[in-house]
């Protein structure tokens, strides 16, 4: 059998210095239906994304936390990982810059380049900013020597370091700018050339001394290597260059494209290159520059406090809402506006009207008219021609689109579709002939390929939706069945076999009501504050059997309603074992009665009964918080209702 073809795709590596939002998991979802797709046309595909783990601004947070930089940072790849999964993404490698593997080639690699002579000794000054990691000349900075990408102002550094020969590589970039197609889309090369090449390039500075979490010099230890020189290598070290097997480096490299946002093109597209030509390797094929999703016009960023995260987007709406938004509703090369009512809408207008209806109305005729019987024959009707030609437009724009990279238009191509599956129900209107036995025939051919149709769409879009098309394989009987659900074939119309058996399941996407979805979400990410740093008052010291006389027991909230009287209380009755309390406490800014039911939350039992605006309150549930901000109930998940806190 002849070998698969390769293909290896990259996504950035992270900073683990928060929180992941949506537009990281933006360029992690491209980078992942590519990948499902073209392992689904038949390549060994190689997927790596992982994290960028040291710097100064790594090494800043790890101590505002309080923490040692390796568990700071373990913590918080714990937490990508874990959004990863979540979002099923199928990364083949996950590489950590803090990993052996990657820190010794990464040595190797520089003395290589030190010895080759294309690294060699002064010292720099200049402004550096330490958020993006990045030295800035006179003409590049913003007024006030502020960042021209994030807008901060930098600070002028001056140490003695390490400089690459980046100038002696200024031809043959241009060379490569000019005459490739290496940088996509094409306004970023015209940038970079203008930016970058044309006022001519000056050699990097590539090592630090000012602080010492990074990898070292392996001869001169007191300087530490650029992050961005360590970083930028992860894409071949994670293969085996300069490691112990370099089996996956021999197999993988050259990449076929690294995926990134705009702001780190030209890492990406002039020191990257610079660097492998230095090391006399293959090029990367293609370095894909997408746009930045904005929100509220401005750059989604933790700093600005305006984020949308992606992990309790999927926990209320599914993986496949959060993917088909970000991929369709945001042309792949372009900066669009993220909004509420964007997504909402196209949950409501994509997914749960053309799609999701398509395949209940379908699923649920083929129940009602034939007992979920599928039957092949060999009738037609006028509006058959028209159906499969949109499909095989469909299918061929649909390939073309996706080698692009250009989800989004992959996507509507797609969905022509479905409209027009949808559109075949009105034309042949089932309903219709199911009233005349005479025309079981018929019926059977219109519901034969409707069911067809949803086949070939839901195995398009398995690299992009993978749940959703999962859901509609299993109801259209078709699961497991490889003949079936392979990219070949998708290139025939009606495979299902007579006899298929479907089986109608959940609603794919339920409508969501606009208005109230929107309230939801901006509550769901309201601005918190939550790098306030709270002054401790302390009380005076009690002992033990001071604190012996507060009885605190596990209750669990089995009922919550609104004070008739003040919009400040809920009313709680609370399950303390064999009795039942009626608590009244202020919290009603921060808990809804119906989120309340089934917590399981910590009660004061023996403090004396009051009555609040009228109601009796038999005790006090536990709340964190101090005056003047948010209250959170701590909640004592699995314990046993009445059971002594103590
Ligand atoms: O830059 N819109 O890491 P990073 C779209 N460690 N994409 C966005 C985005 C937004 N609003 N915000 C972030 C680094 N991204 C370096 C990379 S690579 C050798 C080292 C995505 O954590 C986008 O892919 O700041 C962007 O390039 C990347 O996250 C930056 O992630
Ligand atoms: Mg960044």
């Amino acid at each position: 059998m002849a070998e698969k073809p390769t293909f290896y795709v990259t996504t950035p590596i992270y900073y683990p210095s928060g929180k992941l939002h949506i537009g990281h998991a933006y360029t992690t979802i491209a980078a992942d239906a590519i990948s499902r797709f073209k392992r689904f046309c038949g390549y060994d595909v190689r997927f790596l994304t992982g994290t960028d783990e040291h710097g100064e601004k790594i090494q800043k947070k790890a101590k505002e936390a309080g923490m040692k930089e390796i568990d700071f940072l373990d913590a918080q790849i714990a937490e990508i990982k874990d959004l990863w999964k979540k979002l099923e993404i199928t990364n083949d490698d996950f590489i950590r810059t803090t990993e052996e593997r990657h820190e010794k080639a990464i040595q190797k690699i520089f003395t290589k380049l030190y010895e080759q002579g294309d690294i060699y000794k002064g010292s720099y000054e200049g402004n550096y900013c330490v958020p993006c990691e990045s030295f800035w000349t006179e003409s590049q900075m913003l007024e006030g020597n502020r960042c021209p990408d994030c807008g901060r102002e930098t600070k002028v550094v001056k140490e003695e370091s390490y400089f690459f020969k980046l100038s002696k590589y200024e031809d043959r970039l241009r060379d490569l700018f000019e005459n490739t197609d290496f940088v996509l889309p094409e306004s970023r090369k015209n940038e970079m050339i203008k930016n970058f090449l044309d006022p001519g390039l000056e050699d990097l500075s590539v090592t630090r001394t000012s602080f010492d979490w990074g990898i070292k010099v392996p001869f001169d230890e007191k300087h530490v290597i650029y992050v961005w020189v360590d970083a930028l290598c992860n894409y071949i070290t994670a293969l085996g260059y300069e490691g112990e097997d370099d089996t996956n480096f021999k197999k993988y490299w050259p990449a076929d494209v690294h995926l990134v946002a705009k702001e780190i093109v030209r890492f990406h597209t002039i020191i990257w290159p610079a660097i492998l030509m230095a090391l006399d390797l293959p090029l990367p094929k293609r370095v894909f520059g997408h746009g930045w999703i904005l929100f509220a016009d401005d750059k989604m960023s933790k700093s600005k406090g305006n984020i949308v995260y992606p992990g309790q987007m999927v926990d209320k709406y599914g993986v496949d809402a959060l993917k088909y938004f970000l991929l369709r509703e945001f042309s792949f090369g372009q900066d669009g506006s993220y909004t509420h009512r964007n997504f909402i809408n196209r949950i409501n207008s994509d997914l749960a009207n053309d799609l999701g209806n398509l395949v209940s109305r379908t699923v649920s005729m083929v129940e009602k008219y034939n007992d979920n019987i599928l039957v092949k024959n060999d009738e037609t009707n006028e509006f058959d021609q028209s159906l499969i030609d949109t499909y095989k437009e469909s299918r061929v724009d649909f390939e073309k689109q996706m080698n692009e990279l250009m989800f989004h238009e992959a996507l509507e191509s797609v969905w022509k579709f479905v409209r027009r599956t949808n559109k075949y129900i009105d034309e042949t209107m089932p309903w219709a002939l199911a009233k005349d036995e005479t025309s079981k025939d018929k019926l059977n051919h219109v519901l034969y390929n409707l069911c067809e149709s949803i086949r070939l769409i839901s195995t398009l879009i398995s690299s992009l939706l993978p749940e959703t098309s999962r859901k509609i394989f299993a109801q259209i009987g078709v699961a497991g069945k490889e003949e079936l659900t392979s990219w070949e074939s998708t290139n025939e119309f009606g495979l299902i076999k007579d006899g298929t058996k479907v089986e109608k399941g959940e609603v794919l996407f339920p409508r969501l009501d606009v208005e109230e979805e929107i309230k939801i979400l901006e509550e769901m990410f309201a601005e918190k504050i939550v790098d306030q740093e709270v002054k401790i008052q302390h009380k005076k010291e009690i002992t033990i059997e001071d604190f012996e006389k507060v009885e605190l027991r596990v209750g669990k909230v089995v009922k919550c309603e609104k004070h008739p009287k003040a919009d400040r209380l809920l009313v709680s009755q609370i399950k303390l074992g064999s009795e039942v309390r009626q608590i009244v406490s202020g919290i009603a800014q921060w808990y809804k009665p119906e989120e309340m039911i089934g917590k399981q939350v910590v009660v004061v039992c023996n403090l004396k009964p009051v009555k609040l605006r009228g109601v009796e309150s038999q005790g006090m549930i536990l709340a964190a918080g101090d005056n003047g901000s948010d209250l959170v109930l701590p909640e004592v998940l699995g314990a046993i209702d009445g059971s002594e806190v103590r």
